[in-house]
């Protein structure tokens, strides 16, 4: 009886080892026969309940039975691992003599690329170009470009103040005074970087951002030089004419102070979210320097005077290469980056 069951166990357990498609198969039939719960455990476990006489025989078919289907098992999973073997050595096969791939070489953030195009320009026109510290007193940022502490432009400038009094500077027009400082006149300056601001993050928006600051410093100097050289800033960066607008426009250290926007490049004028669907983006702010500003800077404004601007850096990159969010900038990503 227990003969019989053994050999049709047996024979079952021989087909599923041996036509088992892959390992997980296998694994599934060792299991359900050679398992410690497995089929035939279970035999060997009521082997006790056995007439003594049947006890010795079934014992031996049991064992025989166990190791045909070990040994099965074994050269199917050996079998098996081989095969695995073979696959992944032909799929890492590496032939050495290939020339190498070449590492991509990285590329330059377009900020950067506007950036030094502008250089370029300003050099070309006898500008030099001065930098400024990030970490700026009160007195450069503010009082000294005639804003004083109850000024309500200085709340315009939402400012991360440090503990220590001192603040990171919320534009790039402290440059100006310490340029002045430095050079005095005549002068020819732009002072491009990094400027912070204490601000809601959206498309539009970042904490941080960039600027370029130009002050011209003369005798004589008339907002038709200004204009002169508003214009081919915008010439050279557009390749094309760009459409603008001047308006009047208030800053403390500018008198009279204009607000010189173009229209819209990523919508051309028909209102889309950097323009904030107005069709215009504030661009260049610009004017003739307050002699208080002068006067900070140690120059006579009976003597001298000039023109400045604070031109919206990562703006003019966002327009020139029609970015619809500000936040692409500063993320990192190389899908992003690899396209300049
Ligand atoms: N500093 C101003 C700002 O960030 C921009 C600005 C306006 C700079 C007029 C100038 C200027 O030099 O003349 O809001």
């Amino acid at each position: 009886m227990l003969d019989s069951q053994l050999s049709e166990l047996e024979s079952r357990a021989v087909s599923l080892i041996d036509s088992a498609p892959d390992s997980d198969a296998l694994e599934k039939a060792r299991v359900e026969f050679l398992g410690r719960k497995g089929s035939l455990a279970t035999i060997g476990k009521d082997m006790g309940k056995l007439a003594a006489e049947d006890r010795g025989r079934i014992g031996k078919l049991l064992n025989a039975v166990k190791q045909n289907l070990e040994a099965r098992y074994e050269s199917r999973q050996a079998a098996f691992q081989l095969g695995a073997l073979n696959s992944r050595l032909a799929a890492e096969w590496l032939d050495l003599t290939m020339p190498a791939p070449g590492a991509r070489p990285g590329s330059l953030h377009p900020l950067t690329l506007i950036q030094r195009e502008l250089e370029e320009l300003f050099t070309s026109l006898g500008f030099a170009v001065v930098d400024g510290p990030e970490v700026e007193t009160e007195w450069y940022n503010f009082d000294a470009l005639n804003i004083p502490p109850t000024h309500p432009a200085r709340d315009a400038q939402d400012t991360f103040w440090l503990s220590d009094g001192s603040l990171l500077r919320t534009h790039t027009s402290p440059v100006q005074v310490r340029a002045m400082e430095k050079f005095g006149a005549p002068l020819r300056i732009i002072a491009p970087g990094r400027v912070f601001r204490n601000e809601e993050v959206d498309a539009s928006h970042e904490h941080t951002f960039y600027q370029l600051e130009g002050m011209m410093i003369d005798r004589d100097v008339s907002i038709a030089h200004m204009l002169y050289f508003m214009k081919s800033l915008l010439t050279a960066i557009f390749h094309r004419e760009a459409t603008v607008r001047l308006r009047p426009g208030f800053f403390p250290f500018v008198e009279p102070g204009f607000e010189l926007d173009i229209q819209c490049l990523i919508c051309g004028g028909s209102g889309c979210p950097v323009c904030k669907h107005s069709g215009w983006v504030e661009l260049l702010p610009c004017g003739l320097v307050h002699p208080n500003v002068l006067r900070s800077g140690g120059i006579d404004p009976d003597q001298w005077n000039g023109f400045a601007f604070g031109l919206g850096l990562t703006r003019l990159v966002m327009m020139r290469y029609a970015i619809d969010d500000i936040r692409h900038l500063a993320a990192g990503d190389l899908r992003f980056l690899q396209q300049f």
